[in-house]
């Protein structure tokens, strides 16, 4: 497939734009769109507009200071971490996906995730600065750490297929498929570690929560694509799509349960940070129809502490508090239907307040008792030796 043409007279009508493969004339009419999702969408991620420099993090310096020498190795390795997707998916979106989908307004919303992946990037620059000693050191940890190397690696790998060799419509839904996993399993370690230390490093957890509001539109955006994207192809040969769409989610469990054991497992059993990865796994399958409960080989299903404490958040980006401005905003976002958002959170008004409940050492032993199925794919970890 080649990328789409930017101008066609003879393009098809905006109500005709398919997602891949269709034929635009290359304007943009928010007024008539065949997705109608997409527009909405775009207003919300446009109404959560935010600037790092709008979070406090004058006091990170001191916060970070009185971490022990384990919240610091996780710390540092969370942004060194986040900072690579973030670099990673802005120029993926905006440098090959981009160009192969050929409805206007979804493009509109890919490139909105674009720049706000972007203003990821920055928020982490302006957050370290005010935190660790030296910000370099954290963004360059990938030249040291062979364990997030590794990591980094195998998420280029996904992203990087799409474009070694000729571009096709399977292509094409595997990419889909590796920013799901992206937005929706690659970035929880990383929200997980914050808010397990929200309670002392407040201005670090203020921002990820501002940047965890956008992965979780971003995560609706490419949600609903790949279920656009079901619909218009159902030529393709859908059983050999799912084996391999099977295998990346294996991958993606291997590389999330091994990594979010090396960053958290001096705080949580490993039982605890399978369980959280193989919780989000099982979302993620059924909010693309690739769930399939005779081949559920993780142990899917225990709702962990950190599986709250990250519902619990999602829940809370309903409406947040912005204490820096000392105002509340209500975002339209409520017009969109999150549905991680999860019943059984166990403090609902949580938006009212930034502060998460940090999970206590009885409760991390209580969780541990419990016996969970989970088959250990993540071998040797570093933080184990
Ligand atoms: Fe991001
Ligand atoms: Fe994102």
């Amino acid at each position: 497939m080649d990328k789409k043409v930017l101008y066609n007279p003879q393009g098809v009508d905006s109500l005709e734009e398919k997602l891949i493969g269709g034929n635009p004339s290359g304007l943009l009419n928010f007024n008539k769109s065949r997705y109608e999702w997409a527009g909405k969408l775009y207003k919300s991620m446009r109404d959560c507009f935010w600037t790092p420099e709008s979070v406090n993090t004058t006091r990170e310096k001191l916060n970070y200071l009185k971490l022990s020498d384990d919240e610091k190795f996780s710390y540092d390795r969370v942004f060194a971490q986040l900072s690579f997707l973030d670099s990673l998916i802005a120029d993926s979106l905006a440098d090959n996906l981009n160009g192969y989908i050929t409805n206007k307004v979804v493009n509109a919303c890919i490139i909105e995730q674009s720049a706000q992946e972007v203003l990821h990037s920055k928020s982490y620059a302006v957050l370290l600065a005010d935190t660790v000693e030296n910000s370099n050191e954290v963004f360059e940890l990938y030249k040291s750490d062979l364990t997030l190397n590794a990591k980094n690696s195998e998420v280029h790998k996904m992203f990087a297929e799409l474009t070694d060799g000729e571009v096709t419509r399977e292509k094409i839904f595997y990419a889909l498929v590796a920013n799901q996993l992206l937005e929706g399993i690659f970035f929880q370690t990383g929200f997980a570690t914050i808010y397990y230390l929200g309670d002392r490093m407040v201005g670090s957890a203020d921002m990820v929560k501002e940047i965890h509001k956008d992965e979780l539109h971003h995560l609706k955006l490419f949600e609903n694509i790949i279920k656009e994207f079901i619909k218009e192809n159902d030529d393709l040969a859908w059983f050999m799509i799912r084996a391999k769409v099977n295998a990346m989610f294996d991958k993606a469990y291997e590389l999330e349960s091994s990594w979010m054991h090396y960053i958290l497992g001096h705080a949580f059993s490993k039982q605890i940070t399978d369980s959280t990865v193989a919780y989000f796994i099982k979302k993620r399958q059924q909010a693309i129809g690739m769930y399939d409960e005779h081949n559920d080989k993780y142990g899917f299903g225990e709702k962990t502490i950190l599986v709250n404490a990250l519902n619990q958040r999602e829940m809370a980006n309903e409406t947040r508090t912005n204490f820096f401005e000392g105002k509340v905003s209500n975002y339209s976002k409520q017009e969109l239907n999150f549905d991680d958002a999860d019943d059984e959170v166990i403090n609902p008004e949580v938006g009212t307040t930034w502060r998460l409940k940090q999970p206590s050492y009885q409760e991390a032993i209580r969780e541990k008792s419990t016996v969970i199925d989970v088959e250990d794919r993540s071998g040797d970890c570093i933080g184990c030796q």
